[in-house]
Parts: C-alpha cells; sequence; structure tokens
C-alpha cells in the first residue's frame, strides 16, 4: 500500500467456526518462522491477560498459552520435526486467540504493526523485540498479572514477590528470544520516521484496545528510541 499504513481489519463475520490444528502441515516450517510466530503467540497471550476487561475464560486461555508456548517453542525450533512440540505450539497458539480475540492486544501490536508497514518488518520478529519493551514500560501496575503468568511459566521460585515474579517473566521472555535467536533491538527504525510511527502506533491502540495503561506521545517516542539499534 502507497501510505504503508498496516492495520487489522475485523468483523464478526471475519470469526471463523473451526480451526484446524493439524501439527504434521508445520513440519517444514523454518526455524525463524517457527521462532517469530510463536513468539506472536506468546505477546497474544500477555497482552490479552495484562489488559483491562479480561473475562474468567480469556485469563484461562492466556495462562494455558502462556504455559505451553514456554514449555514448547525452544523445542519446536531446536528441533522442527518434533511433532509433539508442534502440535502443542499449535494448541497454544489457539488458545492465544481465544483470549486476544476477546480482550484485545495492545500497544505491542500497535508499535509492531506501524513498524511492519513501513519497513516489511515481521510480525511476530517485531512482537518477539517490543514484548519485553512494553512489559518494563507499564512497570509495577501490571505486576501482579505478570507474576501469576511466572508461576504458570515456571519461572519462579518460592517466597518471591510479585514484583520479583513479574520482572523474572519479563527476563524468561528476553532470554527465550536469545534461544530463539531472536536480537534485543529493531534494526533500520529512521530518526524521521519517529513521530509517524508515535502518531499511527497511539492511533491504533487508543481507544480500540483496552491497555493496562494510557501511554502519550513522550511515552511512545521514549519506548521506539530503546528498541533502535
Ligand atoms: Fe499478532
Amino acid at each position: 500500500m502507497k501510505t504503508h499504513d498496516k492495520y487489522a481489519v475485523t468483523d464478526p463475520k471475519l470469526r471463523p467456526r473451526y480451526a484446524v490444528l493439524d501439527p504434521e502441515l508445520t513440519l517444514g516450517l523454518p526455524p525463524k518462522i517457527t521462532s517469530t510466530t510463536g513468539m506472536d503467540a506468546l505477546t497474544h497471550a500477555v497482552e490479552a491477560y495484562i489488559n483491562r476487561g479480561n473475562t474468567k475464560f480469556t485469563a484461562e486461555c492466556a495462562r494455558k498459552a502462556v504455559k505451553m508456548i514456554f514449555d514448547n517453542l525452544e523445542t519446536a525450533y531446536t528441533n522442527g520435526s518434533d511433532i509433539a512440540a508442534r502440535e502443542q505450539m499449535l494448541i497454544a497458539s489457539n488458545y492465544a486467540d481465544l483470549a486476544f480475540t476477546r480482550a484485545y492486544v495492545g500497544y505491542v501490536h500497535a508499535i509492531a504493526h506501524t513498524i511492519g508497514g513501513l519497513y516489511n518488518t515481521p510480525h511476530g520478529l517485531a512482537n518477539a523485540i517490543i514484548l519485553p519493551y512494553i512489559l518494563e514500560f507499564y512497570g509495577d501496575i501490571i505486576h501482579k498479572r505478570l507474576a501469576e503468568l511466572a508461576d504458570v511459566a515456571g519461572v519462579t521460585k518460592p517466597g518471591q514477590t510479585d514484583d520479583e515474579k513479574a520482572l523474572a517473566f519479563i527476563a524468561a521472555i528476553k532470554e527465550l528470544n536469545r534461544k530463539l535467536g531472536i536480537p534485543e533491538r529493531l534494526e533500520g527504525i529512521k530518526e524521521a520516521d519517529i513521530p509517524l510511527l508515535i502518531e499511527r502506533a497511539l492511533k491504533e491502540a487508543n481507544p480500540q484496545y483496552p491497555v493496562p495503561y494510557i501511554m502519550n506521545k513522550k511515552e511512545c517516542e521514549a519506548v521506539i528510541r530503546r528498541l533502535m539499534v
């Protein structure tokens, strides 16, 4: 598209009745696509879980997805023919979908869509890199929720506080990215594009996404600058 503006199209008519989760179809998927689409699924689950307006159902789906992704993504990446890990990842991505199509995504996706539109950055790669930065940006307002996910992901130790668990969860995401060969920062963001990136990302997120905290332009700029190499 001429404007390089990427945005989500939603309509109840687009809602599927069935999902075919056949792991054999994913066996030939290259490691890079396996890792980045898996991190996209994790981002769906985490963004949905920290949003306002979660239901019991969406929270449960998000927790299941987070556990399955932490248990299986690295295996699916390092051993692409592991059909059991592939199957778990498919089921996990479906749980994450059930969560985020009801509780929505947030700033990770808003910034990733904007960057993907401008520079063709693959969606999952952008999300994987941006996710820990947004979680750090929110700070302690989401620590209770992240602590719950940290327990689910199995990255906590007995006796830790919610703050410690939340930080352990963010560290575990960074560690997972590292194991999957995903870089810490996004290459190619141009200084001159920053105002447009901010405008588009904030327009996408607000008011559509029920994020835990509404980001202002300055805060969005700070996050984008942290992403830059
Ligand atoms: Fe996504």
